[in-house]
């Protein structure tokens, strides 16, 4: 079992960065997410060194962590914003996000989503289909603005995830056919509304190997040349999100494994003037976090040993979504305990609700437990099953740690909700 690197264990305690996790589970309780400020940094600075001296911009994918401390940490450190909703926009500038930077990918936005946008002047839409392009043309036309537009083309390669997370693929609900998309770029050059600025692409998430993107790219290129041979002229290259991260023993590709060999196929097919953008989530900020936990009950059964923890599939639904692997570490490891092999699960009433299955761990009724590798789509999943208040979250720096979004109560649950007279 190896910590991530600000979790390190000190003095048979798991700390975040020089706090140990038992003082803020003191402190907040449990479950608790509880984010490191140097880990956010360090995988934002990976993304920088990547396009030093380039013209490119990363816009962090919201969609992975939206709390606002996360994204005034990246707006903070010079970050655009890749969003998938009204309610995103609306956050991202809540957090301070300069509208240039912000890029509106999703499948389905809404009219009053695409007039926010436009009305705040953001950088791009990437649009999904040919009924958006002219839901889009005409909102702009009504508002007399212009709409600047990126067609997300469906490259069909295949990033080699789990299928929930590919939308890479012909079969996939996402993107236009990249056969259909010159055509498409033609007749959004006839829309007044409108201004074409780029192209763009996201093939799936958790991707750890760099062939896929590069396939995607070759595909865009053949793409650009076509459009340029029709005299339409593009801005901008967004290659999407998706580098993967270490939850168990993968090895992902570092950014600039990603982006130098994407650089050198511009140059080389004379477009290095293309402004490069990525929508990296995962990749900042999935092993900035983890989700502590403390054990309720321990239950030996016949065939099965259960930890009992109290967090559950509605705080983490990786693992009942995905069958996802999260590392468990235990943040005051005993000696002197027996170590039997534990399925950690939650109590929520379905089968589904596991977090780990199968760990060794010597564990005592009431231990503290650190699950991995939840700073992504994790409190972002989260959900109030079986009238389950959502955990708080917590952000350090060093010694110092900020409450940056209290647990919520159970009145909030059910505060807004109304019995109607009886009839
Ligand atoms: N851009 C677009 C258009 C996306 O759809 C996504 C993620 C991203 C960027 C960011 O991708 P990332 O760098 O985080 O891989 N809930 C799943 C992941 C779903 C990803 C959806 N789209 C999970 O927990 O694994």
């Amino acid at each position: 079992m190896t910590a991530a690197p600000h979790f390190p264990l000190r003095d048979g305690v798991l700390h975040v960065e020089n706090l140990p996790l038992s003082d803020l589970a003191d402190r907040y309780g449990t479950p608790l997410y509880v984010y490191s400020r140097a880990a956010l940094k360090e995988a934002w600075q990976r993304y920088e060194s990547a396009i030093a001296g380039r013209n490119a911009l990363i816009c962090y994918g919201v969609k992975a962590n939206s709390n606002l401390a996360v994204l005034h940490e990246f707006q903070q450190l010079g970050s655009g914003f890749d969003i998938v909703s009204g309610g995103e926009l609306a956050r991202v500038l809540a957090a301070g996000a300069d509208p240039a930077r912000i890029v509106f990918s999703g499948v389905g936005k809404q009219g009053w989503e695409i007039r926010q946008a436009l009305a705040v002047g953001i950088k791009c839409f990437n649009v999904e289909s040919a009924a958006e392009l002219e839901r889009l043309a005409d909102i702009a036309q009504e508002m007399g603005v212009r709409a600047p537009v990126s067609l997300r083309v469906n490259p069909d390669v295949d990033a080699r995830t789990h299928p929930y997370i590919s939308t890479g693929l012909k079969e996939n609900k996402f993107g236009i056919d990249i056969l259909k998309a010159p055509a498409l770029y033609r007749q959004a050059r006839q829309m007044p509304g409108l201004e074409i600025v780029g192209v763009d692409c996201h093939i799936g998430s958790q991707i750890t190997q760099i062939s896929p993107y590069l396939d995607a790219l070759d595909k865009l290129l053949t793409l650009i040349d076509v459009l340029a041979a029709d005299g339409i002229t593009l801005r901008h290259l967004d290659l999407g999100g998706g580098l993967g991260i270490r939850y168990t023993d993968e090895t992902p590709p570092h950014p600039a494994e990603l982006l130098d060999p994407v650089f050198a196929a511009l140059q080389a097919h004379g477009l290095g003037h293309l402004q490069v953008i990525l929508e990296p989530g995962r990749s900042l900020v999935g092993n900035a976090g983890i989700l502590l936990t403390r054990v309720e009950y321990l239950k030996h059964t016949e065939v099965r040993n259960f930890a009992i923890v109290d967090a559950a599939m509605n705080d983490l639904m990786r693992p009942a979504l995905y069958e996802a692997w999260h590392g468990v570490i235990p943040v005051q490891p005993r000696t002197g305990t027996r170590t039997d092999t534990y399925d950690i699960v939650g109590p929520i009433c379905e089968s589904g609700d596991w977090l780990a299955r199968a760990r060794q761990l010597p564990l005592e009724q009431g231990d503290l437990l650190a699950i991995e590798s939840a700073g992504a789509y994790a409190f972002s999943m989260a959900s109030q099953y079986n009238t389950r208040a959502r955990a708080a979250e917590v952000l350090v720096d060093g010694t110092q740690h900020w409450l940056i979004r209290p647990r919520e109560s159970v009145q909030d649950l059910y505060a807004q909700e109304r019995i109607p007279p009886r009839t």
